[in-house]
């Protein structure tokens, strides 16, 4: 009875999910009644017909109408609900082949566009007619545009979200772009070749998320940067800078995200750090960091992602366990007069660094263990200051060694029957 309660209304369900998207796909239009539509009089478009042909002009696949269907396999097209006709305000080109290029001309047509992204687009650049660029409010060049300049995105005035990835980048500095776009919230120019100095001022005051990561950008991490009170995310990483972290970098009091990591600042973590109540994600590996490890670190509510290996830290890790296995991600291999004193930490954790002497001073130089690059992850437990047993490294409970010798030697004898039964069973049958 409930059985069958429960099927009658499940197979219903199936059936109008089957049903439903015949029933959306049908209205739209009756293609057979319009004779055979030249490209030239677009009449069953909805999209302002320059705007189509502007489309066909730069080989840009599109169905016949494309505010209506918008998604081809690769471009992405969006329109507004203008009358009588629809205009363009999103274009993402996807993959695109070599036969689409750009042209002033057809782009002028295009320039209600307020969100334009090319992915893995390596056609040629054309500079963008200047009522395009200032209309544009997010923007995307990954892989694509074979190269740009800084004046090309400097005329992007009313951006509030831009991505420039793998594209070389023509500039002597980020100011020469950031200093015109008074509007971004997201800025992320990454793996461009970028090269100058990071801007102390002309960022957006309200700026939110900042990516400059694998570029050549060289010198300091200007002070200023902490006025940034709506920074959510900053990274740096894969560059050449130098100097120190900003004493005053716990002035960003909303930052999840600060990554600095492959470069080349030297000095100790400033104590502000501390400050930073939202940090999540905390990365200043592969640099020339020195001084102690703060023990306020392990403060930090927050944290869940801490890299500090490959710096110059020195003296003992002041974390416990709990503090380690409460990550998600430590890393603190390759600080070769950095070690951990052995009665509160177990070699079991593999740190990567080797244990203090009574002194406080590396025993020895850390053996290279090949799992040191691993993340710790915390699924051993002894919090107990025993001294550590090696020979139990997986599953090493107390108990374990004589459940595995049991185990052992009922898989042996039950093989030794099975043989002796075949056999018995072969004999009987010869
Ligand atoms: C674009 O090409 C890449 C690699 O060839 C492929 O992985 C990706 O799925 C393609 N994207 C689209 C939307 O076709
Ligand atoms: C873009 O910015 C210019 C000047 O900065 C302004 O005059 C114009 O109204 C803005 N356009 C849009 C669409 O926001
Ligand atoms: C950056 O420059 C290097 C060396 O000149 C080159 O190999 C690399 O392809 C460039 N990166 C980009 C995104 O063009
Ligand atoms: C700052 O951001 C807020 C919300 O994100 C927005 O309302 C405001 O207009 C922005 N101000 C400036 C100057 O960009
Ligand atoms: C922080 O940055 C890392 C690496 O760039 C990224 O994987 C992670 O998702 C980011 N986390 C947050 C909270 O933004
Ligand atoms: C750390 O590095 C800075 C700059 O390189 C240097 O001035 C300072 O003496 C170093 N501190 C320690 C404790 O080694
Ligand atoms: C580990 O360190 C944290 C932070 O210093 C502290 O709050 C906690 O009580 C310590 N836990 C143990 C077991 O010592
Ligand atoms: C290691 O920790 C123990 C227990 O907290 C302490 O007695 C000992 O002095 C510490 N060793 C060093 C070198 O600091």
């Amino acid at each position: 009875m409930e059985e069958t309660s429960f099927v009658i209304p499940i197979s219903l369900i199936f059936v109008l999910l089957h049903t439903l998207p015949i029933l959306t796909l049908s209205p739209p239009t009756s293609p057979s009644k319009s004779p055979l539509p030249s490209p030239s009089t677009p009449s069953s478009s909805t999209l302002d017909p320059k705007q189509l042909r502007a489309l066909q002009s730069l080989n840009i696949p599109t169905s016949k109408d494309p505010c209506t269907t918008p998604k081809t396999l690769q471009n992405v097209i969006h329109c507004d609900n203008s009358k009588p006709f629809h205009h363009l305000t999103s274009l993402h080109l996807i993959n695109c082949s070599d036969d689409v290029s750009l042209s002033i001309t057809a782009l002028k047509s295009l320039s209600t566009l307020q969100d334009l992204q090319f992915i893995n687009c390596p056609i040629a650049p054309v500079s963008f007619p200047s009522e395009l660029a200032s209309n544009l409010k997010s923007f995307t060049c990954f892989n694509s545009l074979r190269k740009l300049t800084g004046v090309f995105l400097s005329h992007l005035v009313n951006v509030t979200d831009l991505n420039v990835t793998g594209v070389p980048i023509k500039a002597s500095g980020p100011v020469i772009i950031l200093a015109h776009l008074k509007k971004v919230n997201k800025v992320t120019i990454s793996n461009a070749n970028l090269t100058g100095n990071l801007p102390g001022k002309s960022w957006n005051s309200n700026i939110s998320h900042i990516d400059l990561s694998k570029n050549h950008l060289k010198g300091k991490i200007p002070n200023s940067i902490t006025e940034l009170e709506n920074l959510y995310s900053l990274d740096l990483s894969s560059n050449q800078l130098t100097g120190e972290l900003p004493t005053s970098i716990g002035d960003l009091i909303e930052l999840r995200n600060l990554s600095v990591s492959s470069n080349s600042l030297s000095g100790s973590i400033p104590e502000s750090i501390v400050s930073m109540p939202s940090l999540v994600y905390l990365d200043l590996s592969s640099n020339q960091f020195n001084g102690s490890i703060p023990k306020f670190l392990a403060d930090m509510k927050s944290l869940k992602y801490l890299n500090l290996e490959r710096n110059n830290f020195q003296g003992i890790l002041p974390f416990n366990s709990s503090f380690i296995k409460r990550l998600e991600v430590f890393k603190i291999g390759e600080n070769a007069n950095l070690c951990y004193n052995h009665t509160t930490l177990s070699s079991k954790m593999k740190l990567g660094i080797s244990p203090c002497d009574k002194n406080g001073l590396p025993i020895s130089p850390p053996t290279k263990s090949p799992s040191s690059d691993d993340d710790y992850s915390g699924d051993d437990s002894d919090d107990d200051s025993s001294s550590e047993d090696s020979t139990s490294k997986k599953s090493g409970g107390h108990h374990g060694p004589n459940k595995v010798v049991l185990g052992v030697a009922i898989a042996l004898s039950s093989i030794v029957f099975l043989i002796i039964f075949l056999i018995l069973l072969s004999r009987r049958c010869a």
